[in-house]
């Protein structure tokens, strides 16, 4: 599916970082995009950024009801990426265990919410992108239910390619490292950063922090791609390799 003309596209958390940046990329290789968050003043500004093959779509994806009204908006979908989420940090001791709760409340049941209304609006030839994170697989610290998090979502995809095959329906995993240049929310503070900021640099083989632009690069290949099926791709300078 390398030329996008007259395709759909879905992106949750399209108003921003990660998001913002796929949907600029798959606008520029023709897809219409329709940019998901909760924040319509930011997603109608992300669009407008765009131009004209770009329009916005309020809704938590948390809220089910809220993603059933978006995709029964839709005549049919071509691709779904699934960037919506933040992050949260805490030791076990110090976490409220409902804070993970509201992780996966959003970032891990938007995408099963997504995926679930999304798939039988999707035609053959269709290509789902799910966003997970290096931390079931590097160590990232204070971080046990955001890496439990980013193990579910690998494990999501992985199954989905397979029950989704039949129909001709790719599914594959985005996993970013420490990406830079985001909005994402957390409960770090100014020095929490840059601390997670140092840590990461120093496992990472590159020694740099990734970009939104390599992200979408990664995203843009795992749907051009009609061969790529249950991938699970680190966008990550080399930080699970060691
Ligand atoms: N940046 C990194 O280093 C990194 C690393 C690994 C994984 N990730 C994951 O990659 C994804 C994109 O992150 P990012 O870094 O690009 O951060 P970002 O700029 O904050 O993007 C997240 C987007 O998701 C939207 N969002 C959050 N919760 C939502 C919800 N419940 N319903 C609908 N939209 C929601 C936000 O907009 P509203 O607030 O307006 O809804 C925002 O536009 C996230 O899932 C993040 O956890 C990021």
């Amino acid at each position: 599916m390398g030329d996008l003309s007259g395709k759909i596209s879905v992106i949750t958390g399209g108003g921003t970082g990660i998001g913002l940046a796929i949907a600029e990329r798959l606008a520029a290789e023709g897809s219409e995009v329709v940019l998901v968050g909760r924040r319509k003043e930011r997603l109608d500004a992300a669009a407008s950024k765009i131009g004209p093959r770009a329009r916005s779509f309020a809704a938590d994806v948390g809220e089910e009801s809220e993603v059933r009204a978006l995709f029964d908006s839709m005549p049919h979908v071509d691709v779904l990426v699934t960037c919506a989420g933040g992050a949260f940090f805490g030791t076990i001791e110090n976490a409220p265990p409902d804070r993970w709760r509201e992780l996966f409340h959003g970032r891990f049941f938007g995408q099963i919410n997504c995926c679930h209304y999304a798939v039988p609006k999707m035609r053959a030839g269709g290509a789902i992108v799910l966003c997970s994170g290096i931390g079931d697989s590097a160590y990232v610290p204070d971080y046990a239910g955001g890496a439990a998090l980013c193990g579910a979502v690998n494990a999501m995809g992985k199954n989905l390619a397979v029950e989704l095959a039949p129909r001709d329906i790719r599914v594959n995993v985005l996993s970013p490292g420490l990406i830079g240049d985001t909005a994402i929310e957390s409960n770090l503070d100014e020095s929490g950063v840059t601390k997670l900021f140092e840590a990461a640099i120093n496992a990472t083989p590159l020694r740099r922090i990734g970009n939104p632009q390599n992200t979408a690069d990664a995203a843009y290949a795992l749907i051009a791609n009609d061969y790529l099926n249950g991938v699970v791709l680190p966008v990550d300078g080399g930080w699970t390799a060691t």
